[in-house]
């Protein structure tokens, strides 16, 4: 199999290419790198720790698709016996594979991505964490950062990342904030989304990013916190 990386020092870009004739069924994208890396060219980049799909951090585009990279098997993905690897869009480029995160981890602050907790503990049942568990599982993997194109109108848009975290701290009855999480969410300018699902196709743990911003964005307008003036979607085509 022939793989395609491009590499970059954060400036100038260039395609590299690797042979490698010991891929099987079970080869993940992240054991491609390793390979390379250990027997090809020790000077590649790339980020990866627990090799789980539970750091979040070695997201990848191939062919095209942004995977986490320990997750993905390489002959899923492979066309005409070929990997073309990138960095994820939307982050500067460090190095190679490696991009900057700071820009989308900064944003998590604004948007208070923690639990506030209440003084009086309730005990939570399972219908409760059902409103929000499956956001529980989002590793901040970056992905669906990287595949929104609305920071093209609005490079100051939280992004679907931070409102996965603001929509499972506000279902969450032992989180203080409640109702604020949706002015953090306008202040957020979540009204930005234009609702094109990207983050939903792409997010590798299924969560479903764009229903939880429209749930948000309904609720803040039903309450009077989001302007229904505000933009839903409507100014990017769709
Ligand atoms: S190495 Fe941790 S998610 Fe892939």
């Amino acid at each position: 199999m022939i793989v395609k990386i491009l590499r970059s020092d954060g400036n100038v870009k260039k395609t590299f290419n690797y042979e490698i004739t010991n891929i099987e069924k079970r080869t993940t994208i992240l054991e491609v790198l390793d390979y390379i890396k250990n027997y090809l060219d020790t000077s590649l980049s790339y980020r990866s720790q627990c090799r789980a799909s539970i750091c979040g951090t070695c997201a990848v585009k191939v062919n095209g698709k942004p995977v986490l990279a320990c997750k993905t098997k390489a002959l899923d993905l492979a066309e005409n016996n070929t990997l073309q690897i990138e960095p994820v869009d939307n982050m500067a480029i460090i190095k190679d594979l490696v991009v900057d995160q700071d820009e989308y981890l900064n944003k998590l602050k604004k948007a208070k991505a923690w639990l506030e907790p209440k003084d009086n503990f309730e005990k939570v049942y399972p219908e409760d964490l059902s409103l929000f568990e499956k956001e529980t599982d989002c590793i901040l993997c970056g992905i669906c950062y990287s595949v929104c194109p609305a920071f093209q109108n609005d490079k100051n848009f939280g992004g679907p990342i931070n409102f996965v975290k603001i929509f499972r701290f506000w279902k969450d009855k032992n989180d203080a904030l409640g109702d604020i999480r949706i002015e953090i969410a306008k202040e957020n300018n979540i009204t930005s989304c234009i609702h094109c699902k990207y983050c939903t196709f792409s997010c590798p743990k299924e969560i479903p990013v764009e229903s939880d911003i429209m749930q948000i964005e309904f609720f803040g307008k039903q309450k009077g916190i989001i302007q229904s003036q505000d933009n839903f979607g409507f100014n990017f085509g769709f």
